[in-house]
């Protein structure tokens, strides 16, 4: 990796990239005593065990054993390859990558060059809704809808011009190529040849991902149209499913509210926004999936979702809601009566209003029993059996033994049951489930720590400093090393400490290019200090580690003398003894 580029501007970015400001762009980090904390983005966990250390520039799970320099994380959080994490860190450091490493002129990977055309195109439609000329049917629209300037800047929002060609023509003067527009949806190809505009006449909604950058787009028609929105397809940047709407800035809006309003449409997000309901998000005409949740999961425990009444398929609805069950969040679901949306709801009513009818929402079980106790009738046993059938694995998911119990009860009160014949009906669910969830909640960590202790004490130490690293080299020979992985890691700090260069623990990962010692490096260094006088520990662990290599080899030396005795070899014996003794001496 680092034949790529410089190891000094490697250095230079790595140093002007602090891991906490960096991290915290992707997930909310919270302080803990001198290092930040955060639900692990990499595996499923309720209780935060990733962990960042701005002091050493690390980060690691303790959960899933992951963990590195700030690189390893975008590396592993982007699915980018090294050099591209460290282009990437370039250009937001500032720093300048000579131009001899910068790769073929169309070196960056295909989701650079999406990002950057779907930026371009932002920018374009952008600058049509807001040019005094082009833009008045759509600015005269979003006026009727109330929506401000100041909105439309906030949300980037645009407006794809009345042309077959607008934006082609437009990307193509600024050396755009046509198939990369068609990747990222923004134009199609005609039968015969060439190409033409995806979004015409419509109003654009551009879609961010956490780092604000162009995602996707949506357009809306401004008249009475069919269809009323189209989006960009899917492309290697854009999925639906793991998309919400207004992420970006919601994110920012948590402060004393600790939660998200779900909501279905654009327009909805932007309204709430606007008149001052900010901790707002949208599906994209989707149903909720494992991966919404898993991003709201990120920042909140506990969403409410806003349904307009004349929602179509409550019931399927529904199986988004128990994702997010599943996930752990607790929900809350709110339906608007009288043909509102959040958007007109908003507007009619007011901003204390919307507020005040959002936390009388109902929780998950009462909504779900509602809507149940409509389709079946709770008076004939046969639908009383068919509402428990599917009320129980709604219960089955929440953890919480008491909550579980309060709703078994609640439910068979409800249904005038028997609260027994829940339970074992209960019961019988829960042995399905975990057959089927073989629990990720702590997969193994893919170090175990079984390595020899002084070896690993040794290494962290050298790790803290430079020095420790320089009295292992003159009193240790890397083969005094038993444990692989740690020899591999010593021996960079051997060099290094030869070459008369300082070090710090995330410098070292980038001179390992396996994932695995990245990992290693990061949890000796996550681990808890040494006590004691560190260079007390130091000399003790080397003289053990000495100790046990000359054991080892003295081991060694007397197998290899028994071989040729059995052989009669003298001369080898004699030479095997020779060399026993004089390790003997040391
Ligand atoms: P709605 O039809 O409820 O639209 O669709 P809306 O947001 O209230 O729109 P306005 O207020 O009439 O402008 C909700 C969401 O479903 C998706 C869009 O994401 C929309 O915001 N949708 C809807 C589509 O993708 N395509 C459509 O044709 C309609
Ligand atoms: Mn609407």
């Amino acid at each position: 990796m680092a034949e790529f580029i410089p190891e000094e501007v490697i250095q230079q970015i790595q140093n002007r990239s602090d891991i906490v400001e960096t991290i915290s762009g992707y997930i909310p980090l919270r302080r803990s005593g001198n290092s930040f904390k955060a639900v692990c983005p990499f595996h499923n966990e309720k209780t935060p065990s990733f962990m960042v250390n701005p002091a050493r520039q690390i980060w690691h799970c303790f959960g899933c054993g992951l963990g590195g320099n700030v690189f390893n994380f975008i590396m592993k959080y982007e699915k980018l390859e090294f050099p591209d994490v460290v282009r990437l860190l370039a250009e937001k450091t500032g720093v300048e990558i000579p131009s001899s490493f910068r790769g073929p002129a169309d070196g960056r990977s295909k989701a650079k060059r999406l990002y950057r055309i779907n930026e371009l195109s932002a920018r374009y439609f952008h600058n049509n809704l807001i040019d005094e000329n082009k833009g008045k049917s759509a600015r005269r629209y979003l006026s009727k809808r109330g929506v401000d300037l100041e909105t439309i800047r906030k949300f980037r929002l645009g407006f794809a011009l009345d042309q077959w060609n607008g934006l082609l023509n437009f990307a193509k003067k600024q050396g755009e190529k046509e198939d990369l527009l068609k990747l990222a949806g923004l134009v199609i190809a005609r039968k015969e040849r060439g190409y033409y505009d995806h979004f015409r006449n419509r109003l654009i909604f551009p879609i961010f991902d956490l780092q604000d950058r162009v995602l996707a787009f949506g357009g809306r028609v401004l008249d009475q149209n069919l269809p009323k929105y189209i989006n960009s397809p899917q492309n290697p940047l854009f999925n639906k499913g793991r998309c919400l709407y207004g992420l970006n800035l919601a994110k920012q809006a948590l402060k004393g509210k600790g939660y998200f309003i779900i909501v279905e449409g654009y327009m909805d997000v932007i309204t709430l926004y606007r008149l001052g309901v900010r901790n707002v998000v949208a599906t994209l005409g989707t149903a909720l999936t494992i991966e919404h949740a898993k991003l709201l999961k990120r920042y909140v425990s506990s969403v409410a979702m806003v349904y307009d009444a004349d929602q179509a398929g409550e019931t399927a609805s529904l199986r988004g809601l128990e994702v997010l069950l599943e996930e752990g969040l607790e929900i809350k679901v709110v339906r608007l009566a009288g043909g509102f949306d959040p958007d007109s709801f908003i507007i009619a009513k007011g901003k204390e209003n919307f507020e005040k009818t959002v936390v009388t929402g109902q929780g998950l079980f009462d909504y779900k029993l509602g809507l149940l106790t409509n389709k079946y009738n709770p008076e004939r046993l046969e639908e009383i059996a068919k509402i428990t059938a599917e009320m129980l694995p709604t219960i089955a998911r929440i953890d919480n033994a008491v909550l579980k119990s309060g709703y078994i009860r609640k439910l068979a009160r409800a249904l005038s049951i028997d609260e027994g014949s829940l339970l074992i009906e209960l019961k019988k669910i829960k042995r399905k489930d975990s057959f089927y969830c073989q629990s990720q909640e702590n997969p193994v960590p893919k170090y175990n720590f079984s390595m020899n202790a002084k070896e690993k004490t040794l290494v962290s130490l050298m790790l803290e400093d430079p020095e420790t690293a320089g009295l292992a080299r003159d009193n240790l020979a890397l083969e005094d090393f038993r444990d692989l992985r740690l020899r591999q890691i010593a021996a960079v700090m051997f060099k290094m400490v030869s070459e008369k260069k300082k070090y710090t623990s995330s410098q070292i990962i980038n001179h390992l290019k396996d994932e695995q010692a990245s990992q290693l490096i990061s949890g000796l260094s996550a681990g808890p200090e040494q006590v004691g006088s560190k260079q007390r520990i130091s000399r003790d662990c080397i003289k053990k580690i000495k100790a046990e290599s000359l054991k080892q080899a003295r081991l060694n030396l007397q197998k290899k003398i028994k071989v040729a005795e059995e052989a009669r070899d003298d001369k080898e014996q004699m030479r095997l003894l020779g060399e026993l003794n004089s390790l003997i001496r040391v």
